[in-house]
């Protein structure tokens, strides 16, 4: 995938009265990323994501759209882009299918066969003739997916779409998300409150917290940046942290584990040596996720 930016946003202000709602906000998204926007409740998320959409003006600051800066009255822009903002809103009397109708008629779309196309790709096609008020609520999600995708868009906007969703429900829509992305080729921002749905989708991120920018760049580089929490299994965990204090590693013990603090470059060395010295080792598993990060840098 190339790495063109289909969105970029340069010092993006927006206050209600006094309130910094968002506050010099920098970002951009490449085409073809799943981009995660993470931030805990009242970052300011969903103020940016409707500003994007149009919905609101900001009182400063630019946003690009496929290099094409979006001015107020500049609508244009909006064709290339699908949004699930708030909870979507179907009428309950009605099938999946007579609902996508209504909405595709109403906007002026004319291959119909794109409607069996996105109840498909949604996997709601076997349920295209029940009620939407029968719907669960990620069924009802699925749908409102299916609906960004009707004008066929190049970029969709998801703003918390896993709220209110059971595990399960959580997993099948990671699994749309990425499907969506791969099969139509569809960049697809989506909004999270909570850093393990998107360390587990996203290609790149950014994190906000009150209204400002804490970090931004490619999940898996953010991840690297600092001391990784690496924990070993041992049967021997005398040995293993006598040769962990040689190496001057931080380490704490936990019963038959040994939870170290390690470079993230270092740990093949590490390992070697270890085994090299003979030490019994039956796991290794890296500990630090995201989320750990995440909830550091918002306390
Ligand atoms: N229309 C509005 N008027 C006043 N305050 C608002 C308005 N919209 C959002 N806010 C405030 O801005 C902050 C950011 O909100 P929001 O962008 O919805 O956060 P997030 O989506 O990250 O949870 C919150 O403190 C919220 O109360
Ligand atoms: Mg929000």
């Amino acid at each position: 995938m190339n790495s063109s930016k289909i969105l970029e946003i340069q010092n993006l202000h927006k206050s209600f009265g006094d309130f910094k709602a968002v506050n010099n906000i920098s970002l951009h998204v490449n085409k073809g990323d799943i981009y995660g926007f993470l931030g805990p409740n009242g970052a300011g998320k969903s103020t940016t994501l409707r500003m994007v959409l149009g919905l609101i003006k900001p009182n400063q600051g630019h946003i690009f759209i496929n290099k094409k800066n979006i001015s107020g009255n500049n609508r244009k822009f909006l064709n290339d882009i699908g949004a699930l903002i708030e909870k979507p809103d179907f009428y309950k009397n009605l099938s999946a299918l007579d609902n996508l109708k209504i909405l595709y008629k109403m906007s002026n779309l004319k291959n119909d066969e794109r409607i069996f196309e996105v109840l498909n790709e949604v996997d709601l096609w076997d349920k295209r003739n029940q009620k939407v008020g029968g719907f669960s609520q990620g069924m009802k999600q699925r749908l409102g997916i299916a609906q960004t995708l009707l004008h066929e868009p190049s970029l969709i906007i998801l703003d918390e779409p896993s709220n209110g969703l059971d595990p399960q429900g959580q997993a099948d829509m990671r699994e749309l998300i990425l499907r969506i992305n791969k099969e139509m080729q569809i960049t697809i921002i989506i909004s999270s409150h909570i850093l393990s749905e998107i360390e587990k989708i996203a290609n790149r991120m950014v994190v906000i917290n009150n209204g400002e920018k804490i970090l931004e760049g490619n999940v898996n580089d953010l991840m690297a940046k600092e001391l990784l929490k690496v924990s070993f299994k041992s049967s021997n965990t005398v040995q293993l942290s006598d040769f962990l204090k040689t190496e001057n590693i931080e380490f704490e013990e936990r019963n038959e584990n040994i939870i170290a603090l390690i470079n993230e470059e270092s740990i093949p060395n590490v390992i070697h040596k270890i085994t090299q010295k003979n030490i019994p080792i039956s796991e290794v598993k890296q500990m630090r996720t995201l989320e750990e990060l995440f909830l550091g840098l918002t306390k």
